[in-house]
């Protein structure tokens, strides 16, 4: 696997790699995307092929800029709104598909809509440009497991399967974007994320549950998900015999092997929360008890991805956030 570095001509060999129907995994702020050319439904197949992920599960679209994204999506007044204030960011916008639209029926898993972001990352938005096309971008990890957060986490979970990887370090934000689709011009969060339900709440009102009034459901939300290989027990206030345990904040850090923040900042949690996981997991821990952690802002999206990482591994039924 051949591993780019950021710069002209990294970025230009990787997206070589991309125009040949080939498949590279990038930074992005949140998690790192396993990118293929989302015109090409070979790529595209090629993405579910190396994740092992379900095809009725479908993927969000990345491009650099809103122009370019007006050529496969149409923006309501409401999502216009939305992508002015959070793009580039963690915010995916669900819209429906232009009539024309190019991109891989496969990528919208047959849906009339498409999931689309502009990522809020300098080195993605210089690659997506040298790509020159769309990019279908899964987190770029085997279907289920956790989400990569480093180079070397898809390495470890992909290598093999895919052309190479950009490296642009450690990601920023360290959670997946926000997904929010729309149903009769309300806003619908489909799966929490980077960006808290609370500053789109401010933009776009109260944002609705999935599968209410008519609203739209996320076919990815699988109940167990972003899963390491050890057991995980949530709202832990002890610790028992041979779990590790992953702390938040002061009050029980003393049992902690790992703190996601000792000063209890959600923000530096959610950046340290799959990083941790993974650790965990490399050390060969059998069961991990996470401590409590609150339910608002960013710890909404945690504590989202932890409950999925807890759900028994057989529950692969769809749940929404
Ligand atoms: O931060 C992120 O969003 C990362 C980075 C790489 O951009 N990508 C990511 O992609 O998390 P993925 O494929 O792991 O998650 C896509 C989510 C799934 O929950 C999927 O069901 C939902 O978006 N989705 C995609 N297209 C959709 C559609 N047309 N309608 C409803 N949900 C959709
Ligand atoms: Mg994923």
């Amino acid at each position: 696997m051949k591993i780019f570095t950021p710069g002209s001509a990294g970025y230009d060999a990787a997206a070589a790699e991309i125009q040949a129907g080939r498949l590279v995994a990038f930074a992005t702020e949140t998690v790192y995307g396993l990118g293929g050319n989302a015109e090409d439904d070979r790529a595209v197949a090629a993405i579910y092929d190396a994740k092992g992920r379900p095809s009725f599960n479908p993927l969000i679209i990345h491009v650099p800029t809103l122009e370019i994204a007006r050529r496969y999506v149409r923006f309501s007044p409401l999502a216009e709104r939305l992508a002015a204030t959070f793009w580039p960011g963690a915010l995916t916008l669900v819209l429906p598909r232009t009539e024309d639209c190019p991109v891989s029926r496969l990528a919208s898993a047959g849906l009339e809509t498409l999931a689309i972001r502009i990522p809020g990352h300098r080195q993605a938005l210089e690659f997506l440009k040298a790509c020159d096309r769309p990019l279908a971008a899964p987190s770029a990890n085997p279907s289920g497991g956790i989400s990569p957060t480093t180079a070397q986490h898809v390495i470890d979970g992909l290598g093999g399967k895919i052309s190479g990887v950009l490296d642009g370090g450690a990601c920023a934000v360290g959670v997946e974007s926000t997904v929010v689709g729309f149903a009769n011009e309300k806003p619908v969060l489909l799966r929490p994320g980077g960006i808290t339900r609370e500053a789109i709440e401010a933009v776009a009102g109260p944002l609705l549950r999935p599968d209410t009034e008519g609203a739209p459901s996320s076919p990815g939300m699988l109940k167990s998900h972003y899963a390491p290989r050890a057991d995980v027990r949530l709202n832990a206030t002890d610790k028992r015999e041979g779990e590790a345990y992953l702390g938040f904040g002061r009050e029980y850090d003393t049992l902690a092997d790992i703190n996601l923040s000792e000063a209890g900042d959600l923000t530096e949690a959610t950046a340290r929360l799959f990083s941790a996981l993974h650790l965990l997991d490399e050390m060969n821990f059998k069961r991990i008890a996470v401590g409590p952690i609150p339910e608002v802002g960013l710890g909404v999206a945690i504590n989202d991805r932890l409950r999925r990482a807890a759900a028994p591994k057989s529950e692969k039924e769809e749940v929404g956030p």
